[in-house]
């Protein structure tokens, strides 16, 4: 297990935009897509690839082409959807499975209400995407279900992750292939679940509170 907080000067200037209550809805949504494809240059580091050929225009050559299987996109639905288009960009050929978990906002456990995901993932990489790792219970309840189907790694890319959600995913998974890539660790949980300082409830800002 392992965590990544990727520093960099764009990440860290889009970090701050997402975060700012005057953002609106569709800047939100693209600073979302930019910083999960910024994100994933980090995320996507030791994919495997497999020698190919290539002919340019000029001659034939030798190349590189991502090893099959193909990853698979996980989206946490609601909030992960609005970083989905941004990893497809980078990895067109990947499939997408959905995962629906929602947090109660009393008990701060999560349930799982959607599952339109292969039954096996034998041999297959996972990226799992969710802006918000809060008390780590969403994230830890997707990636068992991933482990359960016999996934090989796991990478879970967030926007904003919490200290105390990073030390639970990070002890419930301390001797399995999961990683957690984020663009920001910030400093706490208040009494009611949510990050601080943070960005609000990602879902709302991404789609609207419904
Ligand atoms: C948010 C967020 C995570 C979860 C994080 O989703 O997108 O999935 O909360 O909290 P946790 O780490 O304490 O589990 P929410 O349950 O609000 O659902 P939504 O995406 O439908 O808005
Ligand atoms: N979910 C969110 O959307 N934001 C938080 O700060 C915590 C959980």
């Amino acid at each position: 297990m392992k965590t990544l907080v990727v520093q960099h000067p764009l990440i860290a200037a889009k970090v701050t935009e997402l975060r700012d209550i005057n953002t609106t809805m569709p800047r939100f949504q693209a600073l979302a897509t930019e910083l999960v494809t910024l994100l994933a240059f980090e995320a996507t580091k030791n994919l495997a690839v497999v020698d190919t050929k290539v002919v340019t225009p000029v001659a034939p050559t030798s190349g590189k082409k991502l090893a099959e299987p193909i990853p698979l996109i996980v989206p946490i639905l609601r909030a992960g959807l609005g970083m989905l288009s941004g990893l497809q960009q980078l990895l067109p050929d990947a499939e997408v499975g959905f995962l629906g978990v929602v947090r109660n906002e009393e008990t701060l456990k999560p349930a799982i209400y959607a599952d339109r995901m292969p039954n096996r993932l034998d041999g297959r990489t996972i990226f799992l995407l969710d802006p918000m790792l809060a008390t780590g219970g969403s994230l830890i309840s997707a990636i068992e279900i991933m482990l359960e189907r016999g996934a090989k790694k796991v990478v879970a890319i967030t926007l904003i992750s919490a200290p105390e959600g990073v030390a639970a995913v990070e002890q419930k998974f301390a001797n399995s292939d999961v990683m957690v890539v984020t663009s920001a660790l910030d400093e706490k949980l208040n009494e009611h679940g949510y990050i601080v300082p943070g960005l609000g409830d990602a879902g709302d800002r991404l789609f609207g509170a419904c």
